[in-house]
């Protein structure tokens, strides 16, 4: 088992999957590639594309993977559709979204992802990129920390800590996970279930703001949905009820027909479905998981199929 992150619910990805020797794959999440890995010792005939756009899991799963032959894209999921294209790969025949952070992640202080680990605040999950929690915190105006804690948070507490964020910043700059921490307990208490839930909250709507995860969500399914061949399937492993609600969306938009307003008798939007639901409800880890694993604890897991007879993307 790897350290750098154990892979939840991974015997039900795979039975999800229906991995076939000769079928062209693709794990949008690599991270510590416990999925990848779990796929390629299933089935090895396949031919898998990873993504991750985080420089240590690329390096984490490339020595993981050694034994086998995938082609590992350090970029954005977002850009999932241009990557593959690149890669001269038209169709795939399933795709996996094991969404959020890994456990190495979290657990490496230097990253700045967690309040009980002392670190400058970042949460970049590409550390190239420009933006960083940091910048977030001392920069954004009290408004638009108020939005971010409400919209990524649901924190109801949002506007009282936006502007003690204010009236701290406006002395000396918020450097560390540990002041931000302190600026949280200022307002909410410290000790309290509450308190820690707040703190959940507040660094986990930073975390989704820095790394723009809703927006490259929506993105990827759609891509990814358009890309899947016939009886190609989609899982989606969430861990936040805003994630999950994107994909519970993007299928039922996807498994529809039309999607005119109901005031509309004679359909003008010539929506077609192209997805078969096969998960009405989410699928959850089970108790004896959630116990050796408790990161699986919140995981919900959503699969769709690609109905037969529907294309996948035409290259122009
Ligand atoms: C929960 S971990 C995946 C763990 C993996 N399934 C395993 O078994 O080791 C999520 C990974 O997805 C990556 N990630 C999150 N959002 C991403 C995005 N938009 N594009 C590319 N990678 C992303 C993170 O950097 C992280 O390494």
């Amino acid at each position: 088992m790897s350290s750098y992150h154990q892979p939840v619910m991974a015997k039900t990805c795979l039975d999800m999957l229906q991995l076939k020797a000769g079928g062209i794959y693709v794990d949008a999440t690599l991270g510590g590639a416990g999925h990848a890995l779990a796929m390629y010792e299933a089935e090895p005939g396949i031919k898998l594309y990873a993504f991750d756009r985080d420089a240590e899991a690329i390096a984490e799963a490339t020595q993981r993977l050694a034994d086998y032959d995938p082609i590992l894209i350090q970029a954005n999921f977002r850009d999932l559709r241009t990557s593959l294209a690149y890669n001269k790969v038209k169709g795939i025949d399933g795709i996996l979204f094991d969404l959020g952070v890994s456990s190495h992640q979290i657990d490496n202080a230097e990253r700045g992802f967690s309040f009980d680990k002392d670190a400058t605040l970042d949460m970049r999950m590409n550390r190239e990129q420009e933006l960083s929690a940091l910048q977030v915190v001392n920069e954004s105006s009290t408004g638009e920390l108020r939005h971010i804690f409400r919209e990524y948070g649901e924190e109801h507490a949002a506007g009282r800590i936006a502007r003690a964020i204010e009236n701290a910043r406006a002395t000396k700059a918020i450097a560390t996970t540990n002041d931000l921490t302190a600026i949280i307990e200022s307002v909410v208490g410290v000790g309290s279930k509450e308190s820690l839930k707040t703190k959940v909250r507040i660094f986990q709507a930073l975390r989704i703001f820095v790394n723009d995860e809703l927006a490259a969500l929506s993105f990827a399914l759609t891509d990814a949905i358009n890309l899947l061949n016939p009886g190609g399937r989609i899982v989606v492993m969430s861990y936040h009820s805003l994630e999950d609600r994107i994909v519970k969306n993007i299928f039922k938009l996807e498994a529809t027909d039309c999607v005119c307003p109901p005031a509309i008798i004679n359909c003008i939007c010539d929506h077609k479905s192209k997805l078969k639901i096969i998960t009405k409800r989410p699928l959850m880890a089970g108790s004896e998981e959630i116990s050796s694993n408790v990161r699986s604890r919140s995981a919900k897991l959503r699969v769709a199929e690609k109905k037969k007879g529907e294309q996948c993307y035409e290259e122009s």
